[in-house]
């Protein structure tokens, strides 16, 4: 038989790189903190996390498992002690039993994400992202060569909105999935029961998958948890909702967090793990089954703080006549608009070198994001309280 290959040529210059990885941006909340990080002079809440280090007992765990030899590969899936801890804490928190067989520890919420995209995304496949939202799932869509369509929240009333028509008129035949963050990164928004109901019923009906990004589930303030599809989905629903340990238990660095799909679908994510990053550190799995056993006063702790400082935001922001601002329900962001802003990325910058003060722009966050500028409020009250005296000077 001929061997049919073509034959190899000469090929100028360096071998490209996929064309659509070319195409994909830098992260708009990073462009200027990338840029002007280790600034002395500027107080920076333009990333999501708490400016306090993990809880003590937490470290000491991952510590003394280091110390004790816990330096090997773990499982896919992850450590079976964790599986069960988190099994037991789902449980505890939410109205349907989750079996085991349904969860996969993951590198945080962020490979979650990309692991989700990996199973879902064929290309030219459409995902309805509820926007403005942190980018970041969009972009995995976007590697997996589908197309993230963005159908914006808004304001209404008062409070942020989800206008379920506007959601469910985006899909097409192309469409695999909704995905959506609950509570919201950036706005604060958080989904009520019956709005899940609503997208969980319309999306059996359709053979569409729910990812639910709930990273924020425990940063809320009128309630212990934000209402979940874990309340609600049966064991084969396709739904596969992503949490975290960065947010509850101020463990952004450590990389760890978890999944709960139907439990086909868990193994397939624990097959990807492997291809991932296998798993993550098996002395970071030690710490979170710590996190998770004793980290309740933390959590409730870490809570009454933000909700404090949320007042604090809400009473500065609130003085300045070009703020228009409503109230977080959930999360730890306030997302505000400012009259007569042309750029969120031009204000941000502006106040960077003017106020000193590190935001993000809304830009960042996709459709629905363009007149807001976004604080993350997770700081200890005198930093927090030195930032908004000198974002009402800059605002003026
Ligand atoms: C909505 C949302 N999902 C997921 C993540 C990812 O967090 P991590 O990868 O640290 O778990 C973040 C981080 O800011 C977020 O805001």
């Amino acid at each position: 038989m001929a061997d049919r290959r073509p034959a190899v040529r000469a090929v100028p210059g360096p071998p490209a790189i996929r064309r659509r990885i070319a195409r994909i941006k830098e992260s708009g909340i990073r462009v200027i903190a990338n840029a002007t990080m280790g600034r002395e002079d500027v107080i920076p809440l333009w990333f999501g996390e708490s400016d306090q280090p993990t809880p003590e007992f937490i470290c000491d765990a991952a510590a003394a498992a280091l110390r004790a030899g816990d330096t090997f590969y773990a499982p896919n899936r992850g450590k079976p002690e964790l599986v069960t801890t988190i099994a037991e804490y789902e449980n505890r928190l939410y109205a349907k039993p989750i079996a085991e067989d349904r969860i996969v520890v993951t590198n945080a919420g962020m490979n979650a994400l990309m692991i989700a995209a990996e199973l879902l995304v064929d290309p030219g496949d459409e995902v309805i992202c509820v926007t403005p939202v942190w980018p970041n799932f969009l972009g995995c869509v976007e590697i997996m060569d589908g197309h993230p369509v963005e159908v914006a929240l808004a304001p209404k009333d008062g409070r942020w909105h989800l206008d379920l028509d506007h959601l469910f008129g985006a899909v097409t035949a192309r469409t695999r999935a909704i995905y959506l963050s609950t509570p919201n990164n950036p706005t604060g928004w958080m989904a009520e029961r019956d709005t899940l109901e609503a997208i969980l019923e319309f999306c059996r009906h359709h053979g569409l998958w729910v990812v639910s990004d709930e990273v924020y589930a425990r940063v809320v303030y009128d309630r212990d948890v934000a209402p979940s599809f874990l309340d609600l989905a049966e064991p084969d629903d396709a739904v596969i909702v992503v949490n975290s340990f960065s947010k509850s238990w101020s463990m952004t660095g450590w990389r760890l967090g978890w999944v709960v799909a139907p439990a086909e679908a868990a193994t397939m994510m624990e097959r990807l793990n492997e291809f991932n990053v296998a798993s993550p550190a098996a002395a970071a799995q030690t710490a979170g089954i710590t996190a998770i056993r004793q980290g309740e006063p933390h959590v409730l702790e870490m809570r009454a703080g933000l909700a404090r400082a949320r007042d604090t935001v809400m009473a500065a922001l609130g003085a300045i006549d070009r703020v228009e601002l409503i109230r977080p329900d959930a999360a730890f962001y306030a997302f505000f608009g400012v009259h007569g802003m042309n750029s969120p990325t031009a204000m941000a910058w502006s106040l960077v070198e003017q106020a000193g003060v590190g935001l993000a722009p809304g830009d960042a966050f996709g459709a629905g994001g363009d007149n807001y500028l976004r604080i993350c409020y997770a700081k200890s009250p005198d930093l927090l309280e030195t930032a908004l005296d000198r974002l009402a000077v800059a605002l003026r």
